[in-house]
């Protein structure tokens, strides 16, 4: 099947419930975004279909064909994800880092909805997303400054 991801086509040989996060780290080679549970618990393989955040580790390969994929690779070809990913450097959000490609796409998609967003929303929006080493406050800074704040 044909998937696009990063505004390029990729032919992949995969079985149709194959899921996302395996085709794009095993198939495509991109292996910016994470495994952590596979059970859509924890926000580690977020990646953006057609600009909307999605658990890739639930979502079957078969279920994106035809439409857009973003990955933390591809991200920060957008000005918004560039400036989320600048925010993070500002603020050096990372601990280990391996929640935090999934961090950055539930940003970018938040921003993209709200530009100014309240502590609330990014309390609810990112409530997904889990960082084993608590890096919460330091995320939430990132996406003021990113916002402007
Ligand atoms: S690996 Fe997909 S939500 Fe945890
Ligand atoms: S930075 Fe280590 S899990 Fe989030």
């Amino acid at each position: 099947m044909q998937i696009n991801v990063n505004g390029q086509d990729y032919s992949i040989d995969a079985p149709a419930d194959m899921p996302l996060l395996w085709a794009l780290r095993d198939l495509v080679g991109l292996t910016g975004t994470k495994y952590g549970c596979g059970m859509a618990l924890c926000g580690a393989c977020t990646v953006h279909v057609d600009g909307q955040p999605m658990r890739s580790c639930v979502m079957p390969v078969s279920a994106v064909t035809g439409k857009k994929i973003t990955t933390i690779e591809g991200v920060g070809a957008s000005p918004l994800g560039k400036k989320v990913q600048d925010a993070w450097v500002a603020e050096d959000v990372p601990q280990c880092g391996y929640c935090q490609s999934g961090q950055i796409m539930s940003a970018v998609a938040l921003l993209a909805e709200k530009p100014q967003p309240t502590d609330g929303d990014i309390d609810t929006a990112m409530s997904g997303n889990l960082c084993r080493c608590g890096t919460y406050n330091r995320i939430r800074k990132a996406i003021h400054r990113a916002a402007g704040g």
